[in-house]
């Protein structure tokens, strides 16, 4: 009681000090003069009249007199420039104003902060630091990641106690300033994504305090410099994703700390350097994708903590050295594509550890042995494409935990053994192209997790079991090229891909399957059914009485629809022919009618829309016949006489006299009129009068995909497999303008508000008012033009327009419909390790439950990473478009064979799969 009762009267105490001088506001001069300052920059207007002392305020700390030493803003949502009131702050000592959306330079009041210990500003857009920082003589950790900054200032060799220089994904065209060399103290430099090209400086040797070097994705050249082994307290060097040649220094086994060594995707040359042995406390190495050659060597197995071995994709040889065995912690050994030989080493059964273990692509050759049955942990085992022989050993299918097995391209004989069926996790299976012989065992109905079932190009005889009907996950399965028999069972499932061609079947083709191309079932006995090429049954084989009647209806109710359709499309095509023929004649745009501004003109229509119409039917464009406003000229709805809708655009009188209106509703006449895809928007017509500015698109009922995310019921109707749908229409858009269309078209402003959807919510890109040819002659320079948020980081720096702006766009919009909002603040936190660390199902849109259907799983991480990959910063790295809707057709090996919720965004950032192993 006593003390409760001290404790009260104490914080009354305080309570009437503070009140005191709230009311006296006794502030010592310079207190007050920060005060001052702080409520200048407008960013506590919130707070400076509710609470009188701003060492309270939100983000800000003062030392014991009173002066403020700390402001941490981050993630606060501060835009605009950087109030120079801030370099004032003479005592501040700590600035942390990450995670916004600030612009401009770093004030030269900043010259004032000399006490200045941490400064982050790291995911903003600033863009110069140069005026600011020469006399933060006490600096010690900078962090400018992402932002867009071009010129790294020379005056960073004042800042000599600098021990963390942070600037990933920044456009230093300029390279690094010599003065760097001199900052003896660094520890940390990180320059990825800077589009650095040159060699790597030997001067880099200097910093002999570093234990992180990050140069990765750039575009720097020439050799490894032997001298970077004097940096001997490094932990982390990572250069991957650049174009190092040369081979790796012996020296570099002087690194003895290293714990992270990245030299991926170079093209670097020559041996892997025995001295590597010394290296004992690295957990990963990675060397995939160079020109590596020569043998693994023995002092490899000196490693003990390696837990990631990846040499893919290089031309190393010999057989594998049976010290590997000694890697016990080893989890992943990744040696995809080399020219490695020999038997699989006995001794790597020691690899207790080991999850992943791909040797596909080589010359190894023996049998495959029983002993890799021993590896209990193995989730995926890839010895595709070797010159193995002898039977699959039964001891495989000990492996319980196995989703992903790969042992197609051998020359492995005998039958499937049963084994193989009780591996119930399997996700994938690819046996083909072997010599593998008997029938396909009935047991494989147990396999229920199967996506992807490959036995085609064997020698398997006998039926196809119809227990394979129990498999209801498979996508895609291949029989084709084996001297199978008996009938097609009925798939209760919608298969993808289905491949029986070259067997001996006979029999209906069962009409769940009519949906599949000719090429399925070419090359069998005594197919029939309703594909084309191929007898229609006759009406006793239908395999059961009920199957035929089902068969039967389905049948006459296609003919009912069909019959007239067709007899609809085929007398409209010809009205529409005739109309269109008659109206290129009168009303084809005419460049003399241009120049009075004076046209109107109606196309790819019924014909039947005439300008009265429109007048009429939105009573001379009436307000309430307005359906969104977009950055030019409002939408209005038009319900025509003939109960058809259209959509109309239309500028207003004040905004058709600016020339740049006009032009732009010029330009999207002039592009929609020449280019045709299901997935762009369908232009009908237009009424280019300098009273009356207007086009006419088809009318898509959903609006647009932004105002679909915006509402809650609209986006749970959007469920994934619809997202999906349209993240390929768009790409296959996109695809359409940047490689079909001559010269190619860049749309320059995609985003969720010019991305429509009809009543059944299917996509199209709309709004080309800032599209622009890509002319191969000129130098396609231009203004900036989009939406922010969407516009890529390149131009800031550039003015020179190309596709890869669309692909960045691309990129936002599809995590956008992922997450069900604008990605914003993940894009700038990706570079971060914290975003990192974050999970696909984190970001995923939270008003759906989390997908459990295993293909739309795939299509999610394949997107996701399709989309990580086009927000690169260098636009040389981003795929081109064609690749993503390519990717979005083609069926390769899942990226990842796991829940999603086990699959990390740093998975899919590194991950390169469109030109991956
Ligand atoms: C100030 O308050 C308004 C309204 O409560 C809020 O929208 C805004 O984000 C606040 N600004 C800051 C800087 O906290
Ligand atoms: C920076 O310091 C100098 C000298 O102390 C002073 O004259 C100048 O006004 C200061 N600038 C700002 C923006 O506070
Ligand atoms: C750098 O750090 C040292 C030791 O922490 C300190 O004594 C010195 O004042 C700092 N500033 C400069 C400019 O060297
Ligand atoms: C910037 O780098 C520093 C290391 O000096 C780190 O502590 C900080 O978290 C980084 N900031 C962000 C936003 O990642
Ligand atoms: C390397 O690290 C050790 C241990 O942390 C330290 O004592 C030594 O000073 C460092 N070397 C350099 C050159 O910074
Ligand atoms: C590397 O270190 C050695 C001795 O430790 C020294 O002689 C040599 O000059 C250093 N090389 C560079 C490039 O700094
Ligand atoms: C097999 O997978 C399960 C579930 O992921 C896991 O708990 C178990 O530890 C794995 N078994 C081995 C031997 O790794």
């Amino acid at each position: 009681m006593a003390s409760h009762f001290f404790t009260c009267i104490a914080i009354l105490f305080l309570l009437s000090i503070n009140v005191e001088s709230n009311e006296v506001s006794d502030l010592e001069p310079l207190q007050a003069a920060e005060k001052k300052t702080l409520m200048e920059t407008g960013w506590w207007s919130n707070h400076s009249k509710k609470d009188a002392d701003h060492c309270r305020w939100p983000g800000v700390r003062c030392d014991a007199v009173g002066s403020v030493t700390e402001i941490d803003l981050s993630g606060h949502g501060l835009n605009g420039s950087i109030p120079p009131q801030i370099g004032a702050l003479s005592k501040l000592n700590y600035l942390n104003l990450s995670m916004n959306g600030l612009r401009g330079e770093l004030p030269p009041s900043f010259r004032n902060l000399t006490q200045l210990l941490v400064l982050d500003i790291s995911h903003n857009e600033i863009d110069s630091i140069s005026l600011a920082i020469e006399n933060m003589k006490n600096l010690v950790s900078l962090n400018l990641t992402r932002n867009l900054i071009a010129d790294m200032p020379s005056a960073i060799g004042f800042l000599t106690n600098l021990t963390h220089l942070i600037m990933d994904s920044n456009p230093l065209l300029h390279g690094i300033p010599h003065q760097v060399w001199n900052l003896e103290k660094l520890m940390t430099l990180q320059l990825s994504h800077c589009l650095l090209s040159g060699p790597i400086p030997s001067n880099i040797a200097k910093l002999e305090s570093l234990v992180t070097l990050d140069l990765s994705s750039n575009m720097l050249v020439g050799p490894l410099p032997s001298s970077v082994s004097n940096l001997t307290n490094l932990t982390v060097l990572n250069l991957q994703r650049n174009q190092l040649n040369g081979s790796i220094p012996k020296e570099i086994g002087r690194l003895t700390n290293l714990v992270t060594l990245d030299l991926s995707n170079n093209m670097l040359l020559g041996p892997i350097p025995s001295s590597l042995g010394r290296l004992i406390k690295l957990v990963s190495l990675n060397f995939r994708f160079n020109q590596i050659n020569g043998f693994i060597p023995q002092e490899i197995g000196n490693m003990k903590n390696l837990s990631f071995l990846r040499l893919g994709s290089n031309k190393i040889q010999g057989p594998l050295p049976p010290s590997l065995g000694n890697l016990s912690n080893l989890k992943q050994l990744r040696l995809y594509r080399n020219q490695i030989n020999g038997p699989i080493p006995s001794e790597i059964t020691n690899l207790n550890n080991l999850v992943l273990l791909d040797l596909g692509v080589n010359n190894f050759s023996g049998q495959i042995p029983p002993f890799l049955g021993l590896l209990p942990s193995l989730t995926s085992l890839y010895l595709d494409s070797n010159l193995f022989e002898g039977f699959i050993p039964s001891d495989i299918g000990k492996l319980k935990n196995l989703t992903t097995l790969y042992l197609s391209n051998n020359k492995l004989t005998g039958p499937i053994p049963l084994s193989l069926c009780h591996l119930t996790n399997l996700i994938t299976l690819s046996l083909s192209s072997n010599l593998l012989r008997g029938p396909i065992p009935l047991e494989i109905g147990i396999l229920e997790g199967l996506i992807f079932l490959d036995l085609s190009q064997n020698g398997l005889s006998g039926p196809i079991p119809t227990q394979i009907g129990k498999c209801l996950n498979l996508l895609e399965l291949n029989l084709a090229n084996n001297h199978l028999s008996g009938r097609v069972p009925n798939f209760p499932f919608y298969l993808e891909k289905l491949n029986l061609s070259f067997n001996s079947l006979m029999g209906p083709i069962p009409s769940v399957l009519f949906h599949l191309p000719p090429e399925s079932f070419t090359g069998n006995k005594d197919l029939c059914g309703a594909i084309t090429g191929f007898p229609p049954c006759p009406s006793s084989s239908s395999p059961t009485v009920k199957g035929k009647r089902n068969s039967k209806v389905m049948h006459n109710l296609k003919i009912i629809i069909v019959v007239p359709t067709l007899f609809l499309v085929s007398t409209l095509a010809l009205v529409m022919l005739a109309i269109f023929r008659h109206r290129a004649k009168s009303f084809k745009p005419d460049p003399s009618a241009t120049k009075n501004g004076d046209i109107f003109s109606v196309w790819n229509y019924d014909g039947r829309i005439a300008y009265e119409d429109i007048i009429k039917s939105t009573e001379d464009f009436d307000i309430k016949y307005c359906i969104g406003t977009g950055g030019y000229g409002s939408v209005y709805k038009a319900c025509l006489p003939s109960g058809r809708v259209v959509a109309l655009k239309k500028l207003h009188r004040f905004e058709a006299e600016k020339p740049a209106f006009s032009k732009s509703f010029g330009n999207e006449v002039k592009l929609l009129t020449e280019i045709r895809h299901r997935n762009i928007v369908k232009l009908h017509g237009f009424c280019l009068h300098k009273q009356c500015m207007f086009l006419i698109y088809e009318y898509m009922e959903r609006g647009s995909l932004f105002c679909v995310l915006s509402n809650d019921d609209e986006a749970v109707e959007l469920d994934w497999i619809k997202r999906v749908n349209v993240i390929k229409c768009v790409a296959h858009a996109l695809a359409y303008l940047h490689h079909d269309c001559s010269p190619p078209i860049v749309h320059r402003d995609i985003s969720s508000n010019n991305v429509l959807l009809d009543s059944n919510l299917e996509a199209v890109v709309s709004d080309f008012g800032n599209a622009r040819l890509l002319d191969p002659d000129s130098s396609n320079h231009s203004i900036l033009a989009g939406t922010y948020g969407y516009i890529a980081p390149e131009f800031a720096y550039t003015i020179v327009v190309s596709e890869k702006c669309d692909v960045y766009s691309f990129g936002v919009l599809t995590l956008e419909i992922l997450m069900g909002k604008h990605p914003g603040e993940l894009l700038t936190s990706l570079s971060s390790a914290s975003s990192q660390n974050m999970m696909l199902s984190d970001i995923l849109d939270p008003r759906l439950s989390p997908p459990t259907n295993k293909r739309i799983t795939l299509d999610i991480i394949l997107a996701s990473s399709l989309a990580f990959a086009c927000l690169s910063l260098n636009p040389k790295s981003r795929p081109t478009m064609k690749i993503v809707s390519q990717e979005f057709l083609a069926h390769r090996r899942p990226l990842f064979s796991k829940p999603i919720r086990e699959v990390s965004l740093s998975e899919l950032l590194n991950c390169k799969m469109y030109m991956e192993d």
